[in-house]
């Protein structure tokens, strides 16, 4: 008896998904590893915790295909490209990768809701609000570069940014988490 519940289509765009997360860990990783070399430890922490969300967000999508009774693929993860070459233009690419991975989300979401999967589509909002978050976040490193000059930050501002995102918590507040009892 057939109890595969997801669509060739879905099942396919799922798995590459799962592989987009894990390239998304490993640019992470890679960036870390930069930091670290370089000798900004708190960027290192922050980049490395958030290695650990993106291979979460691949478990995530593996269980959900495995529960629809479709086929996982494990494929190779693609090279997580050149090294950044300044916190700048860190922040920059990692801000380029999510909104990328927010297109890739995006473009699921419409595919399960042109073939009326609600549970796909009811699954996947989960990553819409989490990409709602990553970007923000990504927008947020983003300012904190930008006041420290940018791609002219000296060391002192680099000193204190770095100390800054070791305690920075690794997730964004969303404007529609916001009341009035608790802005
Ligand atoms: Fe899983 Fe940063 O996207």
């Amino acid at each position: 008896m057939e109890t595969n519940r997801l669509s060739n289509t879905l099942a396919k765009a799922l798995n590459d998904q799962m592989t987009n997360e894990a390239l998304n860990a490993q640019i992470y990783l890679a960036y870390a590893s930069w930091a670290s070399e370089k000798g900004y430890d708190g960027i290192a922490n922050f980049l490395f915790r958030h290695a650990g969300e993106e291979r979460n967000h691949m478990m995530k999508i593996l269980e959900y295909i495995l529960k629809r009774g479709a086929k996982v693929v494990v494929t190779a993860i693609p090279a997580p490209g050149a090294e950044p070459v300044s916190v700048n233009d860190c922040f920059e690419k990692i801000f380029k990768s999510e909104v990328q991975n927010t297109a890739s989300i995006y473009s699921i979401v419409n595919m399960s809701m042109a073939e009326k999967d609600w549970a796909t589509w009811n699954f996947m909002q989960w990553f819409v609000k989490e990409q709602t978050e990553e970007e923000t976040l990504a927008i947020d490193l983003l300012s904190k570069i930008k006041i420290a000059g940018g791609e002219n930050a000296n060391d002192d501002a680099l000193y204190t940014l770095d100390k800054d995102l070791e305690k920075t918590p690794d997730d964004a507040r969303l404007a529609q988490d916001v009341t009035a009892a608790n802005p």
